[in-house]
């Protein structure tokens, strides 16, 4: 399949039959979202995976009751770091030095470059910023997902206090953003299987700018 057969096939399900989705495959979906680009490739957010039945029932409850919560095979929690700070800026400059085999003092610039930015931000900027950064993982799992034929689906509907709570995400330095159920469609029960998908029309969604 095609990544844009892939792209037309997903749709974010709302009923799915329970069925597991192989370690394999969720291993690679999760590393897609591991590869994700990030701003300043700091990637300031975790990713949990949820199997646990009965606590997939329990947050189903944070979740508006949406049902794929409880009838996926795994759950995401996308979760942005409630701190970000210079010791994270440090620790990336580290690995970068491991994976470059470079002097770490080749990159004392981008080091305080990067310092400097993180200290520009305001506590709320800096939470909304790690949740973006989020988002792009999102995306990229969801396009992993629809390659390998799994059905993804990513919801904001939840109550993130309340998730945060019941998993003590906050002891963590952590705050969910993102859930994204993954699994099968239970095609019997899901309204939306198989009904065309909606997009804006090509023509509105692409400006081709001619400066003018
Ligand atoms: C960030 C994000 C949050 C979403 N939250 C929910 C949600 O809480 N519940 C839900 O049923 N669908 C949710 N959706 C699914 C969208 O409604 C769906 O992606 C959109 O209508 C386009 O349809 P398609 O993905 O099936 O092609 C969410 C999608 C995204 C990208």
């Amino acid at each position: 399949m095609s990544l844009m057969e892939a792209l037309h096939w997903r749709y974010a399900a709302k009923r799915m039959n329970g069925k597991k989705i192989s370690r394999g495959t969720l291993d690679t979906i999760l590393e897609a979202a591991r590869l994700a680009p990030s701003s300043y490739g700091l990637q300031p957010y975790s990713v949990l995976v949820v199997e646990d039945e009965t606590l997939r029932e329990r947050i189903r409850h944070a979740a508006c009751d949406q049902p794929q919560v409880s009838e996926c095979s795994h759950l995401l929690i996308f979760a942005a770091w409630t701190e970000v700070e210079g010791r994270h800026v440090d620790e990336l400059i580290a690995l970068t030095a491991a994976a470059r085999d470079l002097d770490p003092k080749e990159l004392e610039g981008y080091r305080q470059s990067l310092h400097a930015a993180i200290a520009g931000f305001t506590p709320e900027e800096k939470q909304q910023w790690a949740a973006r950064q989020a988002y792009i993982a999102l995306g990229t799992a969801l396009t992993a997902a629809a390659a390998e034929r799994i059905d993804a689906s990513p919801m904001e509907g939840f109550d993130p206090p309340a998730l945060d709570d019941l998993l003590g995400l906050e002891e963590r330095g952590l705050r969910s953003v993102l859930l994204l159920a993954l699994g099968y469609r239970d095609m019997a029960e899901d309204r939306l299987a198989g009904l065309a998908k909606v997009r804006w029309p090509r023509e509105r969604f692409v400006v081709e700018w001619s400066g003018a």
